[in-house]
């Protein structure tokens, strides 16, 4: 197949783009914002075409997407902190960016799989034993959030009104590697490493469902290849912990105090607990993680993000100083 993936040098997009041309002739459309870069494609840089551009150029996509087989969408502004600072972005690449895309796919007939999150369901409380289902109604509690449920509201509405051939996958909290430094988890790894004492928000009981980046990819691959057209998938790894617990899993493993850490201000509005019912996707497309040790995945994240410094060592000055100035 001809692979058109948006966002492909960022961190799903570029672990996607790292399978994918085993099997797919990729080009890669990625504006190269802060949070893309051409070193995470650089292991695949002789395989793969990399077009600097933004998914809201209505004639650059066309002429992409008219190329292609089909297009799986990542590009997004993604960090719900940035958002709740500056939502502009958020509105024009998520919202403006999908417009473009299903714009273009619907004029040529071209397969569509669109990237988004969990976070459209809004939050669940603590204690009750609930999951996010298919049917969950959307309740997105932040700028980010909203943005995205704008976007799978626009792909719904393309598949019903134009019969545009496109799934949906909503997926919890990734981690792995090539992740930005300013998410939860390379941050606080990133912190250790740099001398620097990891930050926690508020008390650390809000719950994410964490799966692995390779996982959330292979049940993309799987929606791609025999996903029913016009559903949508939840992707999840029965991942749930909070991030105190994380925290501090991550402060073991790499040698400190479990208690070593900064409570700082909490986001504002910050979602609860996120929680994943992925059996439709395991029962009809036989998806699986393969990743069921989360301490054994932390393990291997903190060992690349060890190993990688020259990868992230030039962010993170610059991002740790933005979280200065909001307190966090
Ligand atoms: P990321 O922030 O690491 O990467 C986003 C990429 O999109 C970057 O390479 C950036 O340059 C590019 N981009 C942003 N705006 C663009 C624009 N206007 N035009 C072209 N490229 C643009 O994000 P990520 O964590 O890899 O997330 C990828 C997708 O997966 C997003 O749609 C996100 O909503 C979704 N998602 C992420 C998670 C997670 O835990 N990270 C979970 C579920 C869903
Ligand atoms: O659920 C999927 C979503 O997961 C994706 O759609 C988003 O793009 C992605 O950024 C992620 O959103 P979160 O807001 O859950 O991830 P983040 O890494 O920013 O934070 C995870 C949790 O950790 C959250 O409860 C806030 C908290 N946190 C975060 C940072 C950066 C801290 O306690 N300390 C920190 O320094």
């Amino acid at each position: 197949m001809n692979l058109l993936v948006t966002g492909g040098a960022g961190f799903i997009g570029a672990n996607f783009v790292h399978q994918a041309v085993a099997e797919h002739s990729v080009t890669v459309l990625d504006a190269l914002t802060y949070a893309g870069s051409r070193e995470s494609l650089a292991p695949v840089e002789d395989d793969i075409r990399l077009v600097q551009g933004d998914v809201t150029d209505a004639d650059l996509v066309t002429k992409l997407v008219a190329e292609a087989d089909a297009v799986v969408h990542f590009a997004a502004e993604t960090h719900v902190d940035n958002a709740l600072a500056d939502p502009e972005p958020f509105l024009r690449s998520n919202v403006i960016g999908t417009f473009t895309i299903l714009e273009a796919v619907r004029r040529h007939g071209v397969r569509l799989h669109h990237v988004s999150t969990d976070e459209v369901y809004g939050d669940l409380e603590l204690d009750s034993p609930q999951r996010f289902t298919e049917s969950t109604p959307y309740n997105p509690s932040s700028p980010y959030s909203s943005t995205k449920a704008a976007a799978d509201m626009l792909v719904r509405a393309w598949v019903r009104s134009y019969g545009v051939r496109a799934t949906i996958s909503n997926c919890s909290n990734n981690y792995g590697p090539y992740q930005h430094v300013e998410k939860f988890i390379p941050r606080q790894i990133t912190n250790i490493l740099t001398g620097r004492r990891p930050k926690l928000y508020g008390s650390g009981a809000n719950v994410r469902d964490w799966i692995h980046v390779e996982d959330h990819n292979g049940a993309v691959w799987r929606i791609l290849a025999d996903g029913q057209l016009g559903r949508t998938y939840l992707i999840g790894a029965a991942g749930e912990r909070d991030n105190l617990s994380v925290m501090r899993t991550i402060l073991v493993l790499m040698g400190r105090d479990p208690d070593d850490f900064d409570h700082v201000v909490d986001r504002a509005g910050h979602d609860l607990r996120y929680a994943i019912d992925p059996s439709p996707l395991c029962a009809e497309l036989g998806w699986a993680p393969k990743h069921t040790d989360f301490e054994a995945g932390l393990h291997d994240t903190i060992d690349w993000y060890r190993d990688n410094q020259s990868w992230w060592g030039p962010l993170k000055d610059a991002v740790e100083a933005v979280y200065q100035e909001r307190g966090q």
